[in-house]
Parts: structure tokens; C-alpha cells; sequence
């Protein structure tokens, strides 16, 4: 008997931020494909579908991890010898080499200050989609930012447009542990139903 899939709000509080995942352990094509599917049903204002995916795997997680650690080293300018920029450089050379897929997303500029924050704001929710999508597949993911999202150099390696803001690069792959719900704290939830 195939297992059945949890419903939508057992699903949503399995999901977690999960680097414990076989890093050589491939995700198929088709897979990764039909995650992005999935996440492009995310609502997006006046129909921009803004988002770009670059699916980075093999050598190209290297080249992305060298992407970042050569902007790093060059920004260390003067304080080379200082041990702690040294292992952050060490660190984003070979951090993507954890998941066996490196998923970039970034949003489009719009053609005014609002449309760029929606735009924005879709691919946000496209993210979030994707990672339910991916913990219904069975997958384990991590939405990460940090100075990579800021990165000129991971931008060009994404082919990216200099104008598109990063919005994730997100882990994926099998996880070799899945990790607990946790407790989450109540959201604060005002009723306004008064003038
Ligand atoms: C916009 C955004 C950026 C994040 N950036 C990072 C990151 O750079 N590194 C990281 O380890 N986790 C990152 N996370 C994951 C959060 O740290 C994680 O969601 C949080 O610890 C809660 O864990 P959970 O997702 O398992 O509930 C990011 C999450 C979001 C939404």
C-alpha cells in the first residue's frame, strides 16, 4: 500500500529547515521540475510571474561556492591573515557542495518601487511553495540568503540580470534525518470588528 501524503496542515508543520541530506545522492530532473511548477501557482500581482530558477548541480555548486569565496577574498582586503575571514571564505567555497542540488531564485524588477515589492513578495510565497512541495516529495530543503543573495559574482553566475534581487539559495536533496515539528510560538491575532 503507497503511503498516503499528509494533509495540507500536517504537511506544512513537517516542514523544516533541514541541511542533514545525501549530498551524492542525485534528484531527478523531473523532480526539480515539477517543484518549480508547483511553485510558480504562488499569487503574483498583475500576472508578472517574476521569479527565475536556476537549477545548479555537479561541478556548478562548485563554481557557485567559487563564485562567492573569490568576492569574499577580495573584500578581505588588508585583514588576509584574520583566521575568521579566512574560514568564511573556506566556508562559501565549499558550503553548496552539501545538497546535491542548489536551487537560486530571483525575483524581477518591476517597473516602479511597488510592482519590484510585490514581485518580491511572489517569489517569496513561490519559495515557500516549493519547499512544501519538496517536503510532500519526500525532500529535504533549506532556504538560505546571507552575503550570497548581495553577491554580484553569484548573480552573474546565475546569469541572472544585475537588476534582479536574489531571494534564495535554496538546498535540496534526501534527507539522512528528518527533523521533528517544532513548537512554534502563537502568532499575535488582533479581531477588528468595530469602527
Ligand atoms: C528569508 C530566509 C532566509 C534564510 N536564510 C538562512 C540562511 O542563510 N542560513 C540558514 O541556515 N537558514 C536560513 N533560513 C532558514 C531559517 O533559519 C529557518 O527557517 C529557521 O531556523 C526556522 O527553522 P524551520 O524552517 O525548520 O522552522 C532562512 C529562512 C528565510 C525565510
Amino acid at each position: 500500500m503507497t503511503e498516503q501524503p499528509p494533509a495540507f496542515g500536517a504537511l506544512a508543520r513537517q516542514r523544516r529547515s533541514n541541511l542533514r541530506i545525501d549530498p551524492d545522492r542525485a534528484v531527478e530532473p523531473a523532480i526539480l521540475e515539477a517543484l518549480i511548477a508547483t511553485a510558480t501557482t504562488a499569487p503574483n500581482h498583475h500576472r508578472t510571474n517574476p521569479w527565475r530558477f536556476r537549477i545548479i548541480t555537479g561541478e556548478g555548486r562548485r563554481g557557485l561556492g567559487a563564485a562567492l569565496a573569490g568576492e569574499l577574498a577580495e573584500d578581505m582586503v588588508g585583514d588576509a591573515d584574520d583566521p575568521v575571514r579566512a574560514a568564511k571564505v573556506a566556508k562559501a567555497r565549499s558550503k553548496y557542495l552539501r545538497a546535491p542540488v542548489m536551487l537560486a531564485v530571483a525575483s524581477r524588477t518591476g517597473p516602479d518601487p511597488i510592482s519590484t515589492i510585490e514581485n518580491r513578495d511572489a517569489v517569496a510565497a513561490a519559495i515557500q511553495t516549493l519547499l512544501l512541495a519538496a517536503t510532500e516529495a519526500g525532500l529535504a530543503s533549506l532556504w538560505s540568503t546571507g552575503a550570497a543573495v548581495t553577491s554580484p559574482a553569484v548573480a552573474r553566475f546565475c546569469r541572472f540580470d544585475p537588476t534582479d534581487a536574489v531571494v534564495g539559495l535554496i538546498y535540496l536533496g534526501w534527507p539522512t534525518e528528518n527533523l521533528g515539528p517544532v513548537e512554534r510560538p502563537p502568532a499575535e491575532i488582533i479581531h477588528i470588528d468595530r469602527a
